[in-house]
């Protein structure tokens, strides 16, 4: 009989986690299996960190790691909410398993993450997909080895909207790159932006004590990490929850003190707490890459303003001039919603003209869409589908000549490039990163991979460079 359980175990607690992985893996490894896991990530990086995490206790369980469902023993999904096309996605996917289970019924499928947060997802997954097994947030991951336990014994199903306000510091992980890391240093979002779902699903900010961070930033660089992004919805807001904890700027500044050589990055952060100290702290650190992602939303201040983004187009112009002027060499990228309910042509207008003022590196362009929950969705004067679409396309109109011009005031310089990895195409190409998070491809060979070198950049395209290696 199919029953529903609420977890009961609500605790992080390290030893249970053990006990519980080894119990897994006598089940699941029995007559010297190597049972397979499928993992798929969507969303932001910080789903991608997270999933790392899984991995890591997958790993400890037993499980090997595979791409292909069909040949999986567990398929996990991590899933996102940011916007309705990401859920479609998911359920999308989700249901074509259904075969899969039916072939193979000892399967496990779990779907975690952001969207997984949500009331009305867990009941539409409790009634519509009877395949899945185990449901549950993002703040929930410490405790998956409990809940397969509790499935794998009792063959029941589990599904938890309970939050864990702890952060578990030693889970284990794998990483998805030997050269390139995430690090999260704080979790959660207290902005309550009017159209986003972030908060109501990643719950309240929480840091990450600066010695852990430090601690394992030290280790990454140790065993050859030399690409390191802090992650966080709000970076800026680090350190607000902790007593006596340094903010983001002196966070930074400790970080650069590490030794060794390596970069680091972070995203995001807020332009309402984005402060004068920590540009300068990020011009004065030699680690610290200028890459500057800065979402602006949008462009008139009444919108921003419903938004509940607590700064104006004029502020966020001047923090920009700010940031050009003590880091000349910064990349500045940005977030933009389209349609946000209310917007008019005029609005949209001075959109256009920050877009225009600002010339972004790049843009990450957002059609607005509803949130069941959040304030916006209640919104009368949501704009028309064609309205915002049709705005959309005038905004990448804008914008693309732009990324391209940007790309070629590098041309015929020289730059510090990050080695990542073999191009797909050509496997005499090498292809990198530039401090500020541009790709670079170039003629090399492999054995630079993990490597820093100087790229003369020959040639500039719309979304990325070619280059040649500096003699
Ligand atoms: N915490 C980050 C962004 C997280 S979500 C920040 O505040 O900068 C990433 C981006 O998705 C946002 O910057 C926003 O541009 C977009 N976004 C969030 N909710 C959205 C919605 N309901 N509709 C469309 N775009 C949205
Ligand atoms: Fe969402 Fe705003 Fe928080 Fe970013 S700062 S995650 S947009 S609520
Ligand atoms: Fe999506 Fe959650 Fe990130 S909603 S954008 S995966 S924080």
């Amino acid at each position: 009989m199919e029953h529903y359980v609420l977890m009961n175990v609500v605790k992080n607690e390290d030893k249970e986690r053990g006990i519980a992985m080894e119990q897994i893996r006598s089940i699941v490894c029995a007559g010297n299996i190597t049972p397979k896991a499928c993992v798929r990530t969507y969303g932001c990086q910080q789903n991608v960190a997270d999933s790392e995490r899984i991995k890591g206790m997958l790993s400890q369980m037993g499980y090997d790691f595979t791409e292909q469902t069909e040949e999986a023993d567990l398929i996990l999904f991590n899933t996102c909410a940011v916007r309705e096309h990401a859920e479609l996605k998911v359920y999308g996917n989700v249901g074509a398993l259904k075969s899969l289970k039916a072939a193979k019924p000892e399967m496990l499928i779990i779907m975690c993450g952001c969207m997984m947060q949500q009331e009305t997802v867990q009941n539409q997954i409790r009634e519509k997909y009877a395949h899945v097994d185990i449901v549950f947030g993002p703040s929930m991951i410490p405790q998956l080895p409990m809940m397969m336990a509790q499935v794998l014994t009792e063959r029941s199903r589990v599904f938890t909207r309970l939050e864990l306000p702890e952060i578990a510091e030693d889970l284990p992980i794998v990483r998805d790159d030997a050269h390139k890391a995430w690090v999260s240093v704080m979790y959660g979002c207290n902005n309550f932006c009017t159209y986003c779902i972030v908060p109501y699903v990643r719950g309240r900010e929480r840091s990450r004590s600066s010695a852990e961070i430090i601690k394992e930033i030290e280790e990454l660089v140790a065993s050859g990490y030399r690409d390191i992004t802090l992650l966080g919805q709000n970076v800026n807001s680090y350190g607000k929850d902790l007593e006596g904890e340094m903010d983001f700027a002196d966070l930074l500044a400790a970080i650069d003190r590490i030794e060794g050589n390596f970069w680091i990055r972070f995203t995001t952060s807020h332009p309402k707490d984005c402060s004068i100290k920590l540009l300068d702290t990020m011009a004065s650190c030699k680690k610290v890459c200028h890459q500057l992602q800065l979402p602006f939303q949008s462009g008139s201040n009444k919108i921003l303003k419903d938004m509940n983004r607590h700064y104006t187009a004029e502020s966020y112009y001047d923090l920009i001039k700010y940031a050009r002027k003590v880091m000349p060499d910064v990349v500045v990228t940005s977030d933009v919603i389209v349609g946000f309910p209310g917007e008019t042509e005029e609005d949209f207008q001075a959109t256009l003209d920050l877009v225009n003022k600002v010339q972004f590196d790049n843009l990450y362009t957002f059609l607005y869409s509803k949130r069941t929950g959040t304030k916006a969705a209640l919104a009368e004067n949501q704009v028309e589908e064609s309205v915002k679409k049709e705005r959309f396309n005038r905004l990448l109109a804008l914008q693309h000549p732009v990324c391209l011009a940007k790309n070629q005031e590098m041309e015929g310089k020289d730059y510090p490039v990050y080695v990542e990895s073999v191009s797909k195409n050509d496997s005499k190409v090498l292809s990198g990163k530039t401090m500020g998070g541009k790709t670079v491809d170039f003629p090399g060979s492999a054995d630079l991979i993990g490597q820093f070198c100087t790229v003369t950049v020959t040639k500039a395209k719309s979304w990325s460079l070619e280059g040649k290696i500096k003699e």
